[in-house]
């Protein structure tokens, strides 16, 4: 396990394969850092020590195959992750709005509270007219998508929900609280659609005039990631905006395609749209 050239590692490299082609992963647009990381740690859980006898495990045993799939998703979240990038969304959204339709992405979507976050701030801001914001959530995992579809949440010692809906005036509007459950109410979900879809190997589901896609390019690697670039660059309307994770970066060779309104927050926008303007 944790070896450091782990594509020379037959046992390592055999089996990416069979996740790949067996469990349907697409474990050739990870780093292998990243797939190491989680496998061995299913790998010390099940008490195996090689990756030939954890294949022969993974092939035997289907919830251990749930098991690996659910630790190979990282599905971290939270209603207006990085608050501040949210501030310069807000007007964003509300200059889009002002010319009336707005669709918009939430691309790798995990449990919705991204998506859920614009549809809320569409209400909160009266600038914005809710009528005309229509949000699609996306991601790849199927389990994920049905929690999203709930609108239920959980708050816990390490998920402070009140704390991340503190940027909106009137947070209590949109949840309806039962302890530390809290549901999304009617009027914030009826923005929102969600569907599956992956960002490496799929078409984008149509054109928007915003997409956010964030957190997920921390943990693919360069190819994928360009492929997933290209795909946004595809999904925008001509003068569309992009933002990205604040930890994340474009790749120098997709660069060209988005210019930047809010560097330091991640906030971009189609720059084919500049030859129209
Ligand atoms: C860390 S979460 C990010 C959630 C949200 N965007 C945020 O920033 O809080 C990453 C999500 O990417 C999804 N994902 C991973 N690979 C994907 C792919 N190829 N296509 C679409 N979604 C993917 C995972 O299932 C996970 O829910």
């Amino acid at each position: 396990m944790g070896s450091s050239d782990l594509s020379a590692d037959e046992g390592f490299t055999d089996l990416l394969e069979i996740i790949e082609e067996s469990l349907s992963f697409a474990t050739s647009s990870y780093n292998n850092a990243y797939l190491d990381r989680r496998i061995s740690a299913r790998m010390r859980r099940r008490r195996v020590d090689d990756y030939e006898s954890y294949q022969a495990l993974l092939l035997d045993d289907a919830e251990e195959q749930t098991a690996l799939l659910n630790s190979l998703s990282v599905n971290v979240t939270s209603f207006f992750r990085n608050p501040k990038m949210w501030e310069a969304l807000r007007e964003v959204l509300a200059e889009l709005s002002a010319s009336g339709r707005t669709r918009v992405w939430s691309a790798a979507c995990s449990d919705g509270r991204e998506a859920y976050s614009l549809a809320m701030l569409a209400h909160d801001d009266d600038r914005i007219d809710p009528s005309n914001v229509e949000i699609l959530g996306t991601d790849i995992k199927p389990t994920i998508l049905t929690a999203a579809r709930r609108g239920e949440y959980r708050a816990s010692e390490t998920n402070d929900l009140l704390d991340q809906l503190s940027p909106l005036d009137d947070h209590e509007r949109y949840i309806e609280r039962d302890g530390d459950s809290f549901q999304v109410t009617d009027e914030v979900r009826d923005l929102v659609s969600f569907q599956k879809h992956d960002l490496v190997q799929e078409e984008p589901p149509q054109t928007f005039d915003l997409v956010l896609c964030r957190n997920l390019f921390i943990y693919i690697n360069t190819d994928a990631k360009q492929a997933i670039f290209e795909t946004l660059g595809s999904a925008l309307a001509p003068d569309g905006y992009l933002t990205i994770g604040m930890t994340e970066t474009i790749p120098p060779s997709c660069r060209g395609r988005f210019e930047p309104v809010e560097k330091r927050l991640r906030i971009y926008r189609n720059s084919a749209g500049d030859s129209n303007s």
